[in-house]
C-alpha cells in the first residue's frame, strides 16, 4: 500500500501541473488573450489567492516553505506574483495567465527543492510561482490499495490517510557522520527501522550486530506514523501536518551512490578528510530490500540491484557566517571530487531528490526555455545520465510528447526534443 501511494503520488509530481490534479471534467480554459499584466488576467478569471511584490503578504507567502536559506537572501530573483490555486479550474487559469503575461512558471509543493528550484529562475528570466499548499487532498481506495495525493499534501497528510504495512524484510539502518573535529575524533551514529515488532528487530540485530548487545529493552516499538516523526525530527504526530516545522537553514549538499565496498583503510582516509572539514555530514542509506528487485528500467529511478547504499554530502552554516558559505560550498567540492574513486562511475550516479546544480544546468534564457538537440545531449551528458541512467532518453521522448514547448521547466527539468512551430 505505502510502494501504491508512492507511485501515485511520483506520477502526479513527474506529470505537468496542469493536468497534474487531474480530474476529467475541467472547464474550459480562459480565451488565449494577451494580458500584459498578470494580476488582472487572475482577477478576471477568478483566481484570487495570489500576492504581488507590492502587497504585504507578499513576503510571508514567499517565504513561507522556502527550506533553503541561500535561496531567501536579497540577492536572488523573485517571481512577479505567488499564486495559490483553491482547485484544479484555478491552477489550469494560473498556468494560462502566467504563459499570457510571458512568465516562467515555478511550481512549488513543499519547497524542500536543495536548490530552490521551485521559487528560483535561472538568468533572471521573470516568473511567478504557482504554490499548490492549498491542493492538498488525500484519497485512499483500499479496495485498490491505492492512495491519491494532489501535490500540495504534505507527507504528514498523506501518511495519516493510509494504514501502514508491516513487511518482514523491511530493515533499514542509516548511518549520519558530522564533519570536522577539535581533537581528531569523529562519532558516528545509527538510525535503524525495523516494520515488524520487537522480537523480529531484536534477531536481526543480534545476529549482524553481536558486538552492540542490545537488550530488547532498548528498542522501542511505535506505530508507522510515531516512527516518521522521530524521523523528522519532530515532537508529535501534530507537527506532521505543520507547513512550517522550524527553521530552514544555509546548506549545500551533494549525493553518490556506492557498488563496491570501501575497504577499511580507505574508510579511514574518508575519515581523516573528513575531520578536518568545516560543519558538515555525510549521510548513508541502505539501498537493497525491495528497492533492488524492481528493474533499473521499470521506473524513471534507475539505482537497483547492484547499489549498496547511497551518499548524502552537506555543509551548513548560520546567518552569522553568511560569508564562509563560499568556502564551505568549496571545501564540499573537493571532499567530492576526493570521493569520485570510491563511487559509482560511467556515470557516476547522483540522487534526484539531492539536486545538485554543480552537475550542470539547462541555462534556459526565457519564459519557455529555448530548446535543442545539443542542448537535450548536453543535459543527458551532464545531469541526465547521473539522476536517470537510460531512462533519461525516455523522459525525453515523454516530455517531448506531453510538453513540447516546455512551460514546465526549471534549471535540471527534463528538456524536450527541438519543439519545431512550423509542424
Ligand atoms: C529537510 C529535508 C529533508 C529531506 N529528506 C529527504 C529524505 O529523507 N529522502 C528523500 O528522498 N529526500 C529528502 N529530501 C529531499 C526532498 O525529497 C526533495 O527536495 C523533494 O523534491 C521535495 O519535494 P517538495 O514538493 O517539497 O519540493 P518543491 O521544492 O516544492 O519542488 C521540487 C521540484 O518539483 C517541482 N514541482 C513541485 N510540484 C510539482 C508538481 N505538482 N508538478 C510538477 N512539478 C512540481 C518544483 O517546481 C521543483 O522543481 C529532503 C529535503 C529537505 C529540505
Ligand atoms: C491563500 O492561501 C494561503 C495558504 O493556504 C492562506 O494562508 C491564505 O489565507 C489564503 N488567502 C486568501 C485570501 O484566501
Ligand atoms: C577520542 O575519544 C576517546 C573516547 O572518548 C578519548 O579517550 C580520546 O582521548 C579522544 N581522542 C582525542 C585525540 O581526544
Ligand atoms: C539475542 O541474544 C541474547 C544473547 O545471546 C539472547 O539472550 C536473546 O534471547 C537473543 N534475542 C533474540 C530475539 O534472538
Ligand atoms: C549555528 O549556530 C548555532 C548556535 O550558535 C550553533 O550551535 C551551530 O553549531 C551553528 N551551525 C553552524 C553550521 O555553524
Ligand atoms: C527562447 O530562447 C531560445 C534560446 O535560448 C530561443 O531560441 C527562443 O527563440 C526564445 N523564445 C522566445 C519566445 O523568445
Ligand atoms: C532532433 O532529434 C530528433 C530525434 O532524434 C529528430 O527527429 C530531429 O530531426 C532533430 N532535430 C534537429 C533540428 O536536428
Amino acid at each position: 500500500m505505502a510502494a501504491a501511494a508512492a507511485a501515485a503520488l511520483a506520477l502526479c509530481l513527474f506529470a505537468a501541473a496542469a493536468t497534474c490534479a487531474g480530474a476529467q471534467s475541467l472547464p474550459p480554459p480562459p480565451p488565449p488573450k494577451a494580458y500584459d499584466d498578470i494580476s488582472s488576467c487572475l482577477l478576471s478569471n477568478g483566481v484570487s489567492n495570489f500576492s504581488l511584490p507590492s502587497s504585504p503578504s507578499y513576503t510571508p507567502l514567499l517565504d513561507a516553505s522556502i527550506r533553503n536559506l541561500r535561496f531567501e537572501l536579497p540577492g536572488v530573483g523573485k517571481p512577479a506574483a505567488v499564486i495559490l490555486p483553491a482547485s484544479k479550474r484555478d491552477l489550469r487559469r494560473a498556468v494560462l495567465c502566467a504563459r499570457g503575461a510571458s512568465l516562467a512558471i515555478r511550481v512549488r509543493s513543499g519547497g524542500h527543492s536543495y536548490e530552490g528550484l521551485s521559487y528560483t529562475t535561472e538568468n533572471h528570466v521573470p516568473f511567478a510561482v504557482i504554490d499548490l499548499a492549498n491542493l492538498n487532498r488525500v484519497r485512499v481506495d483500499p479496495g485498490s490499495a491505492t492512495a491519491w495525493a494532489e501535490s500540495g499534501a504534505t507527507l504528514g497528510e498523506v501518511y495519516r490517510a493510509y494504514v501502514g504495512p508491516s513487511l518482514p524484510d523491511e530493515f533499514y539502518l542509516s548511518t549520519y557522520i558530522p564533519t570536522g573535529s577539535s581533537n581528531g575524533n569523529l562519532s558516528m551514529s545509527f538510525t535503524g527501522q525495523v516494520l515488524g515488532p520487537k522480537h523480529l528487530a531484536m534477531s536481526v540485530l543480534n545476529q549482524t550486530f553481536p558486538e552492540l548487545g542490545l537488550a530488547e529493552s532498548e528498542l522501542s516499538e511505535v506505530s508507522w506514523l510515531e516512527s516518521a516523526v522521530k524521523f523528522a525530527g519532530l515532537s508529535s504526530v501534530a507537527d506532521l501536518t505543520n507547513r512550517q516545522p522550524g527553521a530552514g537553514e544555509y546548506a549545500k549538499r551533494k549525493s553518490d551512490y556506492v557498488q563496491a565496498p570501501i575497504s577499511t583503510q580507505d574508510t579511514i582516509k574518508i575519515l581523516r578528510y573528513m575531520s578536518s572539514g568545516p560543519p558538515g555530514s555525510i549521510q548513508l542509506d541502505p539501498y537493497g530490500g525491495a528497492m533492488a528487485r524492481i528493474g533499473s528500467t521499470a521506473t524513471p529511478f534507475p539505482h537497483r540491484a547492484g547499489y549498496l547504499y547511497s551518499i548524502q554530502y552537506a555543509v551548513s552554516w548560520n546567518a552569522s557566517d553568511l560569508d564562509r558559505a563560499e568556502e564551505r560550498i568549496g571545501w564540499l567540492r573537493s571532499f567530492y571530487g576526493f570521493m569520485s574513486r570510491y563511487v559509482s562511475k560511467h556515470p557516476r550516479g547522483a540522487y534526484v531528490n539531492y539536486l545538485d546544480l554543480d552537475l550542470g544546468t539547462n541555462d534556459w534564457a526565457n519564459a519557455t526555455g529555448g530548446t535543442s538537440n545539443e542542448s537535450v545531449a548536453r543535459a543527458a551528458a551532464s545531469w541526465g545520465e547521473r539522476y536517470f541512467f537510460t531512462n533519461f532518453d525516455r523522459l525525453v521522448r515523454a516530455k517531448t510528447k506531453a510538453d513540447p514547448e516546455n512551460v514546465f521547466n526549471n534549471a535540471q527539468s527534463i528538456p524536450p526534443l527541438r519543439y519545431d512551430r512550423e509542424h
